[in-house]
C-alpha cells in the first residue's frame, strides 16, 4: 500500500470545534504508573499510538496483565518492583524515547539482565544521559556507544543519589524518579526546568514527593520504597499534537477553530506564550484542574499580520516538540526571528534542528545559523507554487505534520512520504484534516 499523500490545494476557511489524541507523555507515565501501583488501575481516553502500545506491550513482557473494556484499559499492578523479569528478555521500545528512558529507571532491581533495543532513530540516540545516574544508583549497564541496544542489570544493594540534570530532560528527570521508586533513602534531583507530568501524577498518588521550585530549576526529593494505591485516570489532549491544529489555523484565511480538552500544563504551553508574543490571539477557556494537570478548551483565530520574535531560552523545554511549527509562523512573520540553543532539536526522532534549516530553505526562507542559534528572516506574503517531495526524514512524525500544514496554508504542490509516521503520536491527524475540508489524495 502506498505510504505517501498529496496535497495540491490550500485548505478553505473553516470554523470548528475539534479534539485532538490524547497526551503522549501522560499516557506513557499513566501505563507505567499502573505497572507499579496495587491493584486495578483505569486508564480512559489512552492515546492508541504505536509509542503507547509499545509501553502496554513492554508491561505485559514484564509479567503486568492488562485488558481493554469499553474504550478503558485496566491495568493490573502488584506495587513497586513487581515486574516478573524472564531470563533473556528483549523489550522493544520502538520509536519512543520516553519509553526506552523511562523503563530502564523501573528496571534498577531487576534480578536477570533485560536487553533494551528500539527502531532506526531510536538507536540513533544518546542514552549516556540516562547511564550515568542509573550506574550511580548501583545498576549495572552496557552499551557499545551510549546507544540503544543496552542491557540492564540491577541489584538488590541500591544506594540513594543526588544529582544535577543540566539538560532540561523530563525523560532524564523521570528515570531518576522512577529509580529512586525502587531505592531506599531519599533521592534528591537539581533538575533544570521541564515538563512535570510524572511529579504531578505521583503527588496526585499521594506518593511522598517533594518538589521545591527555585528560578529555573526545581529540587525533587523522592523517598523510596513506599507503595500507592491503583487510580482511575482520563487522559487529556496533547498541546503538542494541537500545535499543528493551532499553526494551520493561524496561517489559514478568515478561520476559527476550538480545540477541546487539552493539557495546559504551564511546563507544555510555550508555544501559545511564543505564538501570543508574534501577534497571535489565541485563548484559554473553561480550565480546569484535574488529578494535579490543567485542562483547558483553546480558541484560535487567524491572524493576517505576525511579528517576528527574539525568542528567550527560558521557553525553549516548554516548547520543545513545537519550534518545527513555530518555525512556519516565524516564515510568514514581519522581521528576523531569533531562536537560541536549541541543540537539543537535533536529539529527537530526527536531526530536527537540521532538517528545520533544510526545510526553511526549501520554501525560500533565508536562515542563518549559527551553531544551535538561528534566525529566520520571515517574508509576511510567503506563497509557494513549486513542487516539493518530502523524504528521507527518518519517518519523524512531527516533520511529516509540519509538512502537510505547510502545504496547507503556504501551497504549492506536495508529495509527502511515510504518511505511516502519523501512528507514533497522533492517529487521528489525517481524518481531523478530512473533517476540516483539506483536500488530501
Ligand atoms: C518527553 C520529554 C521530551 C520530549 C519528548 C517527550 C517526555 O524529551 O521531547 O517528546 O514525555 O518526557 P526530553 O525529556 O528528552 O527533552
Amino acid at each position: 500500500m502506498s505510504n505517501h499523500i498529496f496535497i495540491r490545494q490550500r485548505i478553505s476557511s473553516f470554523n470548528e470545534k475539534i479534539s485532538v489524541s490524547a497526551d503522549k507523555s501522560i499516557s506513557i507515565r499513566a501505563v507505567l504508573l499502573a505497572s507499579q501501583a496495587v491493584g486495578s488501575s483505569k486508564i480512559s481516553n489512552l492515546l492508541e499510538s504505536e509509542d503507547v502500545l509499545n509501553t502496554l506491550k513492554t508491561i505485559k513482557k514484564l509479567g503486568i496483565n492488562y485488558r481493554k473494556k469499553e474504550n478503558i484499559y485496566i491495568i493490573e499492578g502488584f506495587g513497586v518492583n513487581g515486574f516478573n523479569i524472564k531470563k533473556k528478555l528483549v523489550l522493544n521500545a520502538g520509536n519512543s524515547g520516553t519509553l526506552a528512558r523511562l523503563i530502564l529507571g523501573l528496571l534498577v532491581k531487576s534480578k536477570s539482565k533485560v536487553k533494551l533495543i528500539g527502531d532506526k532513530s531510536l538507536s540513533k540516540r544518546d542514552f549516556s544521559r540516562v547511564i550515568k545516574p542509573l550506574k550511580l544508583f548501583g545498576a549495572e549497564v552496557e552499551s557499545k556507544k551510549n546507544t540503544l541496544p543496552i542491557k540492564i542489570l540491577g541489584t538488590n544493594f541500591l544506594r540513594p543519589i543526588k544529582y544535577k540534570e543540566t539538560i532540561g530532560s523530563a525523560q532524564v528527570k523521570t528515570c531518576i524518579i522512577f529509580s529512586a521508586l525502587n531505592t531506599p533513602g531519599v533521592t534528591e534531583i537539581n533538575s533544570k526546568s521541564s515538563r512535570n507530568h510524572t511529579e504531578l501524577m505521583l503527588k496526585f498518588l499521594k506518593y511522598p514527593i517533594k518538589v521545591i521550585k527555585k528560578s529555573g530549576y526545581e529540587k525533587i526529593l523522592i523517598k523510596g520504597l513506599s507503595q500507592f494505591k491503583s487510580f482511575d485516570y482520563n487522559i487529556p489532549g496533547d498541546i503538542s499534537s494541537a500545535s499543528f491544529f493551532i499553526v494551520l489555523t493561524l496561517l489559514s484565511v478568515k478561520s476559527k477553530m476550538i480545540i477541546e480538552k487539552v493539557n495546559v500544563n504551564k511546563s507544555r504551553t510555550g508555544i501559545i506564550v511564543i505564538l501570543n508574543k508574534m501577534g497571535a490571539n489565541i485563548k484559554l477557556k473553561n480550565k480546569k484542574i484535574y488529578n494535579g494537570e490543567e485542562v483547558a478548551d483553546i480558541y484560535i483565530t487567524s491572524k493576517k499580520k505576525l511579528n517576528s520574535i527574539n525568542c528567550s531560552s527560558k521557553l525553549n523545554s516548554s516548547a520543545i516538540d513545537e519550534f518545527l511549527i513555530i518555525f512556519l509562523v516565524a516564515a510568514k512573520a514581519k522581521g528576523i526571528s531569533k531562536f537560541r540553543d536549541l541543540g537539543e532539536m537535533n536529539k529527537k526522532e530526527s536531526k530536527r534542528l537540521d532538517l528545520a534549516v533544510k526545510f526553511l530553505k526549501l520554501i525560500g526562507i533565508k536562515v542563518d545559523r549559527f551553531k544551535n542559534n538561528i534566525n529566520i528572516h520571515g517574508k509576511p506574503n510567503l506563497s509557494l507554487t513549486k513542487s516539493f517531495e518530502m523524504k528521507n526524514f527518518l519517518k519523524d512524525h512531527r516533520i511529516f505534520f509540519l509538512s502537510c500544514i505547510a502545504a496547507l496554508t503556504l501551497g504549492g504542490k506536495w508529495k509527502i512520504n511515510d504518511k505511516d509516521s502519523i501512528n507514533t503520536s497522533f492517529p487521528e491527524f489525517l481524518k481531523i484534516l478530512d473533517k476540516l475540508g483539506a483536500k488530501i489524495i
